[in-house]
């Protein structure tokens, strides 16, 4: 069973999901693998740790297609290439076109740095920190045509401390990121 996992800056949640299959040897016990890493920037930084893991990698910058369905249908045909049977966004700065979230239908998540359904969309941290938020964190869940909006499949909270930087929180909040999207993935992609 391959997954394949979409990027678009560091990969952190991607090397936190490679590593944990090395690790827990999915190939082994689950038939499953990190078959590629696709980004929509060829300058991300996740771009070479794959490499580094040999896994492939490709880059498809969505400025050189003159639509998002068009860059959408390249996204698709790469990612299809590995015939994948988990599609993990990580990191991922696209909206998806309605076309591609129904090709993948049941069989796509998204890992999203507030505690949904508070803070959808951009700048959760600095949005939780003005709201005078006690407590932040993340959610990974199912994506479906509505931004931010899909069956919730864990989260992880986190303390909003006194005198919190957005930095200092998202950096609080990425550690738990890289503890819950490993073990979501691992229990989609053994069942
Ligand atoms: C993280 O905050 C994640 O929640 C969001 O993108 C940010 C960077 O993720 N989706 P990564 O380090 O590129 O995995």
């Amino acid at each position: 069973k391959n997954i394949v996992i979409l990027i678009s800056g560091s990969g952190s949640n991607m090397a936190a999901i490679v590593n944990a299959s090395l690790k827990g040897r999915w190939a082994e016990r689950h038939g499953a693998r990190v078959a590629a890493v696709v980004s929509n920037r060829s300058d991300a930084a996740g771009l070479a740790m794959a490499r580094e893991h040999r896994i492939p990698t490709a880059a498809l910058d969505h400025k050189t297609f003159d639509s998002r369905e068009a860059f959408d249908a390249a996204l698709m045909a790469e990612i299809d290439r590995h015939h994948p049977a988990l599609v993990v966004l990580a990191g991922f700065m696209r909206i998806l076109t309605p076309g591609f979230v129904q090709h993948y239908a049941g069989r796509l998540v998204n890992i999203h740095p507030s505690l949904l359904p508070a803070f959808p969309g951009l700048h959760t941290h600095r949005r939780a920190i003005e709201a005078g938020c006690r407590f932040a964190g993340c959610t990974v869940h199912r994506v479906t045509a509505e931004l931010d909006h899909g069956e919730y499949l864990d989260q992880a909270v986190v303390p909003v401390l006194p005198g919190d930087t957005p930095e200092a929180l998202a950096a609080r909040v990425l550690a738990q990121e890289h503890q819950i999207y490993p073990k979501v993935v691992e229990r989609l992609i053994a069942a």
